[in-house]
């Protein structure tokens, strides 16, 4: 007899034979001495490739007792423009409106809000948005929820198909979407020829920079890839996540005081939802100002990265055009995706493999983003790991 449910089972049953259905492991953080936290998925204790805590700052006792210090309610429980608009918010609203060299800044809760709250209040009827075909889902579901009259995807990085869809919709108003890094490919994106051509066509420019903030830049800013091309001024909305390089959480936009001022009033992923608790925009704080002292922890993290992509290019993994700290694994196959980082995982080694709808069908990977807490010794047996498993699976 068919049941209202029968779509939910029929499409679980599809995900399981594609192989892109998804399980949640129980995650657990165990203090083994004074300096070192390890990562327990389902009770193992593994070497963490999946973590987006690029340079280690989750967890430094600097930031979690300031944080502590700070921690005088669990969380404003309003919304910012009622009762949770905290001075501590509006402080770290300063200094990063400061590192991105914009006029203002507005936290949001996640990064994934910040650009729900920005493409659906920037866009109107009259505007077309030309988005990156490997942008990220909150920025496609962000495009979803604009109110522009098409979206025109280019291919990936590719400034001469952007030219021509620029060129073909020449009256309308425009809105151009890229990120920074690449989340799923560790690319960067063509920003200087982006934003030359946002400023021929007259086209806002937004950069979700999630990946590369703090980690990417000038030394002592790290401003991330605006700042890297030297485009930063260039750049309209800047759009970013604390809980990536910085190791915290929250989102935020960068942007104009105009821009910032319309998002207070329009945003409705801003307004319409409790502020980020103060606790964590002090953590924020406390860690941009942990980096300013610290100035060469990404130099150190670049090393790290340079051998590691050495190591793997070596071996004769497929990395595609990455030269980041997130690198794919590029298998294509969704199962033997699976089966290899499953194997890895007994291995003690833990490295998500990402499948459709994260990438295209018969582009599943698995996603490694290394971290700076990772020592030599585990990053030596990791690439042993890959080679002797690589070479089982037939992948290298
Ligand atoms: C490019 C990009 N933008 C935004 C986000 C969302 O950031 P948050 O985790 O703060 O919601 C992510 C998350 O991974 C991302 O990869």
């Amino acid at each position: 007899m068919a049941s209202k449910y029968d779509h939910i089972y029929d499409l679980l049953q599809e995900y399981r034979k594609k192989n892109i259905y998804r399980e949640l492991l129980i995650s657990e953080i165990k203090k083994e001495n004074s300096s070192n936290n390890f990562l327990y998925l389902n009770k193992k204790k593994v070497i963490n490739l999946c973590s987006n805590d690029y340079l280690g700052l989750s967890q430094k006792n600097f930031i979690l007792t300031k944080t502590r210090e700070a921690l005088k309610q669990v969380s404003q429980c309003s919304s910012r423009l009622i009762s949770g608009n905290d001075i501590k918010i509006k402080k770290l609203e300063k200094i990063l409106a400061n590192h991105r060299t914009s006029e203002n800044a507005l936290v949001y809760p996640t990064g994934y809000m910040a650009n729900l709250g920005v493409i659906s209040a920037l866009s109107t009827l009259e505007h077309i948005i030309f988005s990156d075909s490997l942008n990220h889902a909150s920025i496609i579901d962000a495009c979803r929820l604009a109110k522009s009259k098409k979206i025109e995807i280019f291919k990936h990085n590719d400034i001469d198909h952007l030219k021509i869809l620029l060129k073909k919709n020449s009256h309308a108003k425009k809105i151009i979407v890229t990120e920074g890094v690449y989340s799923m490919d560790g690319d960067i994106a063509k920003l200087y020829e982006l934003s030359e051509l946002a400023k021929i066509n007259d086209a806002i420019l937004i950069v979700d920079d999630a990946h590369a903030d703090f980690v990417f830049g000038n030394v002592g800013n790290y401003g991330g890839i605006p700042e890297y091309y030297g485009v930063a001024k260039d750049v309209d909305v800047h759009i970013s996540s604390l809980s990536k390089g910085l190791g915290c959480f929250g989102g935020y936009v960068a942007s104009s005081n105009l821009i910032n001022e319309f998002l207070i009033n329009k945003s409705r992923p801003f307004i319409y939802t409790s502020a980020i608790p103060e606790h964590l925009a002090v953590a924020a704080i406390t860690a941009i100002s942990f980096l300013k002292k610290n100035k060469n922890i990404q130099k150190e993290f670049f090393k790290k990265i340079h051998w590691f992509l050495a190591q793997l290019t070596q071996l004769g993994f497929n990395i595609g055009s990455t030269s980041t700290h997130i690198i794919p694994i590029i298998v294509g196959d969704e199962k033997l995706t699976t089966n290899f980082s499953k194997e890895l995982f007994k291995n003690g080694v833990f490295v998500q493999a990402i499948r459709y709808p994260t990438v295209a069908f018969g582009k599943a990977r698995l996603r490694i983003s290394l971290n700076d807490s990772l020592k030599e010794s585990q990053l030596i047996y990791v690439i042993n790991c890959l080679d002797k498993l690589g070479h089982k699976y037939n992948i290298i």
